[in-house]
C-alpha cells in the first residue's frame, strides 16, 4: 500500500494551503493510500547549526522532534512538501526542515553511505503543494529549486507540482471551490497512476 507523508510549512489553520493539502489526501486515500500530515509549525525544532559534523559522520548532532520526521520521510512512498509562498519562496518553517535535511546531503556526498538506486528513484515521489496570493505563475519559481534540493537528497523523484496561484485575486480557498476540487483529483490520480500494474 502507497504511504503518503505530507508536511505542512503553513503557520495557518484551515488556511488556503492545509485546505487544498487536505483536499488531496482525501484524494489520494479514496484511491487507497494511507496518509499522515504534519504541521511544522506545531513542532519545535532548531535550524541548521551549519557545524559541518555531519560531513564527517553523516549524523546531525541535533536532536529534537525534526529526528522523528526525518525517519518517517525515509519511511514513506509519496512526500508531499507543502507550503504557501512567503517572500517569493516557501515558508521559513519549511526552509528550516529542508535545511536539516543537510545530513542526507553529506550522507550521499561526503561519508557517501546514502546510495538510490534507480528502482527506489521510480517508487519514491515527491510533490511540491503550493498557494500563492498573487496570479502570475513565476511566483513559485524560486521554491522549485529549494524542495528539488531536500527531493534529491532524500531520494525522492521530483515529478509533481500541485499549484494554486491567486488564492489574494480569488478572495481565498472558500471562494474557489474548484481549487478544492482540482487538488482531490491530482491527490487520487496521482495514487492511482503510482499503483498501475
Ligand atoms: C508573510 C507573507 C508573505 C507572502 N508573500 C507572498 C509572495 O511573495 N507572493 C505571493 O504571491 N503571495 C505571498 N503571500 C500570500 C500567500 O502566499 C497566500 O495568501 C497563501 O495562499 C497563504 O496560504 P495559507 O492560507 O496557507 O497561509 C504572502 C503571505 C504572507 C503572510
Amino acid at each position: 500500500m502507497t504511504h503518503i507523508l505530507a508536511l505542512n510549512g503553513s503557520p495557518r489553520r484551515n488556511g488556503n494551503t492545509e485546505t487544498v493539502l487536505n483536499a488531496f489526501l482525501r484524494g489520494a486515500e479514496e484511491a487507497g493510500a494511507t496518509c499522515e500530515t504534519i504541521r511544522l509549525s506545531s513542532l519545535t525544532f532548531k535550524n541548521c547549526l551549519g557545524c559541518n559534523a555531519c560531513h564527517k559522520k553523516g549524523v546531525c548532532v541535533i536532536t529534537d522532534a525534526l529526528t522523528e520526521v526525518f525517519e518517517k520521510v525515509m519511511a514513506c512512498d509519496i512526500l508531499v512538501l507543502a507550503s504557501p509562498i512567503y517572500s517569493m519562496t516557501v515558508t521559513a518553517e519549511m526552509k528550516g526542515f529542508i535545511d536539516r535535511g543537510q545530513f542526507l546531503w553529506a550522507q550521499k556526498f561526503k561519508t557517501q553511505t546514502l546510495v538510490f538506486d534507480e528502482e527506489h528513484l521510480k517508487n519514491h515521489i515527491g510533490v511540491f503543494l503550493s498557494t500563492s496570493g498573487q496570479g502570475l505563475p513565476i511566483m513559485f519559481d524560486a521554491a522549485f529549486p529549494v524542495v528539488r534540493a531536500l527531493f534529491n537528497d532524500a531520494g525522492f523523484s521530483y515529478t509533481e507540482n500541485v499549484l494554486f496561484a491567486g488564492m489574494d485575486e480569488h478572495g481565498g480557498v472558500k471562494a474557489w471551490p474548484e481549487s478544492v476540487e482540482e487538488a482531490f483529483t491530482r491527490g487520487k490520480e496521482l495514487v492511482q497512476r503510482v499503483n498501475e500494474p
